[in-house]
């Protein structure tokens, strides 16, 4: 029977999921499973966007022709020619003998290696930004060689602004009755399996990755469709950060992954001392036995992690088997940008150091710290000294940002010492802060909202008195304040935190007009509670305003959890993108605004948010 699912009025996804692969390409193991996906779109011709993989070509077929209804097939585009997506044209052609394959030439090369065609398929070659028309849509195709095999396109519908990936923004993991990101927790139960899909699938080819971010970034994306893993249709910013982020061989947290291998446990017990130590001071740590934890796994960390420890027995005059296998395997994949530190393990000649240290130095920006612990058969007292600085050598090299406890006392005895990154450390919730003026409806984002007292029921919130919403709050003495939820894209900060009211209706298509009793406006999408609020008094503070008010309603508008000031910077502001040419200048780390000036003013105040010099950086 079929089970397909709708993903625009005319977008249907015909795929299928396979949960009895034991290992994906041979090599990976996926115990969730795979989803190998497949897009029709019904349009004056009907489109078929690539196929699925031979274990799930039965329900596949009953998916398409469902989906067809009394319709034929006008074009199959074949984006990737790896055979999880293409082991279906051969039966495709037969079914709907006058379809055209729309694919580019080195595509039909391949397809003509994997396939005995009885004649000539009929085919639409195209390259880079051909069009075709399809009816109300126009396909763009752009080409991403290497991002995975060297004959793979993308496809972007002109007109629903719909991104076909082909393996890029890929996940590992069937679909299990969902088929949109946001209809499951992806951060908490995929981003793994995303990561190491990436890393293990494209992450050795990061430069053509960018390229294809690049060419991604010149157009405007509201749907993705990749050939595994979920539709990604909400907070598209986020994943596309993570690609970016990795396609960088950037780490993507401060922290230690620790591999092992260890015959006897002499081994992994001084890896197990060092990752102790670590965590004494502060730094996250992550251990894998490489002899249990298959190395595809052991790979996506590595990616994860700034810091690298490999701690191996000698065996056979060379590195353990399984962590040779890793350690080649990182090389193949490109492996750049950490610092590494290695312990051996020999009981009469100890030399799978030195040979991790060749391997390893091949890569780019990898930094071998010097102190490397060798251990004869098992770690001495005498050792601990060793595991000791090399635990302080690796705290060393961590940036300051990273949170690594250090030793306070110096600058905690020095009265009128001032250090400006302590205030980053205070946890604050985001909101949009709303107020009403007459016609005129206005919001921005605030962090400062607290509940000052409960009898009676009153909040605060200071206000920079450069927003237009300060002056109609002190004004009209009203206000609502919507508490934004973890859901919240960038879109709602740039709408409400990167433009002045005086200049833009920051409410102009956003799809909702709510108001409470009192007749402001608020957010009902992405957040979690709106209160509405009177105010009682107000105190001047120089540059803000801070308002005391009466709660006069609230209600909770979801269970989501709130987004905190943190989680803002980790998971929904883009990352910072180097600049495409030799720039000069400051960006503001707060909305990422770019000054261009040799000298940053010290009372610069950002033109979009607002924020200070002191939150500014150099480029
Ligand atoms: Fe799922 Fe490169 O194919």
């Amino acid at each position: 029977m079929h089970c397909i699912k709708k993903i625009t009025n005319d977008l249907i996804w015909v795929g299928a999921n396979d949960r009895r692969l034991a290992m994906f390409e041979g090599v990976y193991s996926v115990p969730g499973g795979v989803s190998y996906n497949s897009y029709l779109l019904l349009d004056e011709k009907t489109v078929l966007f690539d196929t699925v993989d031979k274990a799930v070509h039965h329900r596949f077929m009953e998916n398409l022709t469902e989906a067809l209804g009394a319709r034929k097939l006008d074009y199959l585009v074949i984006q990737h020619m790896e055979p999880d997506h293409s082991s279906a044209i051969q039966d495709i052609i037969t079914r709907y003998p006058d379809l055209q394959i729309v694919c580019n030439a080195k595509a039909l090369t391949m397809m003509k290696q994997f396939n005995d065609f009885d004649k000539e398929p009929k085919s639409l070659i195209v390259s880079e930004n051909d069009t075709l028309d399809t009816g109300r849509h126009k396909l763009l195709f752009i080409m991403a060689p290497m991002v995975h095999w060297p004959e793979v396109m993308v496809t972007y519908d002109t007109v629903d602004k719909i991104l076909f990936s082909a393996d890029a923004f890929g996940c590992f993991g069937a679909l299990n009755g969902a088929l949109f990101a946001d209809e499951v927790d992806f951060e908490k139960d995929y981003m793994d399996d995303a990561r190491r899909y990436y890393t293990n699938i494209v992450g050795k080819y990061g430069k053509q990755v960018e390229t294809l971010l690049e060419k991604a970034s010149d157009i405007a994306i509201d749907i993705i469709c990749p050939l595994h893993g979920f539709v990604w249709r909400r907070n598209i910013g986020s994943f596309i950060s993570k690609y970016m982020q990795w396609s960088s061989y950037e780490p993507e947290e401060p922290g230690v992954m620790i591999a092992y291998a260890s015959v006897y446990g002499n081994t992994e017990n001084a890896a197990e001392i060092l990752s102790s130590k670590l965590r004494d001071k502060g730094i996250k740590t992550q251990m894998f036995d490489v002899s249990v934890t298959p190395a595809s796994e052991v790979v996506a960390a590595a990616f994860r992690w700034s810091h690298l420890v490999f701690a191996s027995t000698t065996y056979n005059a060379g590195i353990f088997v399984t962590m040779e296998a890793l350690i080649s395997d990182l090389t193949a994949h490109n492996i750049q940008n950490r610092t590494v530190a290695i312990i051996e393990n020999g009981s009469w000649a100890a030399t799978s150091g030195k040979l991790i240290s060749e391997h390893l130095s091949k890569c780019k920006n990898i930094n071998i710290l010097e102190n490397t612990v060798s251990i004869k058969s098992g770690l001495k007292a005498a050792q601990l000294a060793e595991i000791d600085a090399m635990a302080d050598a690796l705290a060393a090299t961590f940036p300051e940002s990273a949170g690594i406890k250090k030793d306070v006392p110096a600058t905690a005895e020095i009265a009128d010492s001032i250090d400006p990154g302590t205030m980053f450390k205070l946890s604050y919730g985001l909101f949009v802060l709303t107020a009403k003026d007459g016609a005129k409806d206005n919001g921005c984002i605030v962090n400062t909202v607290i509940q000052l007292t409960s009898t009676p029921l009153r909040i605060s919130v200071a206000v920079n008195k450069a927003n237009y919403t300060h002056d109609m709050i002190s004004k009209t003495g009203e206000f609502n304040v919507s508490i934004l939820a973890e859901s919240a894209e960038f879109s709602i900060f740039q709408r409400f935190g990167f433009q002045s009211g005086k200049d833009a209706d920051k409410f102009e298509g956003c799809g909702y007009d709510v108001r409470s009793a009192n007749g402001i406006r608020y957010v009902p999408e992405s957040t979690n509670g709106m209160i509405s609020a009177k105010v009682a008094e107000s105190y001047d503070y120089g540059t803000h305003t801070l308002f005391v008010a009466d709660v006069t309603q609230a209600i909770v508008l979801s269970r989501e959890l709130s987004v905190t000031y943190q989680y803002y910077f980790d998971h929904i502001k883009p990352k910072p993108q180097p600049p495409k040419e030799d720039k000069k200048g400051f960006v503001c780390k707060i909305c990422g605004f770019v000054l261009e000036e040799e000298v940053l003013p010290g009372d610069y105040i950002c033109p979009l948010c607002k924020h200070g010099a002191q939150d500014f950086e150099p480029l």
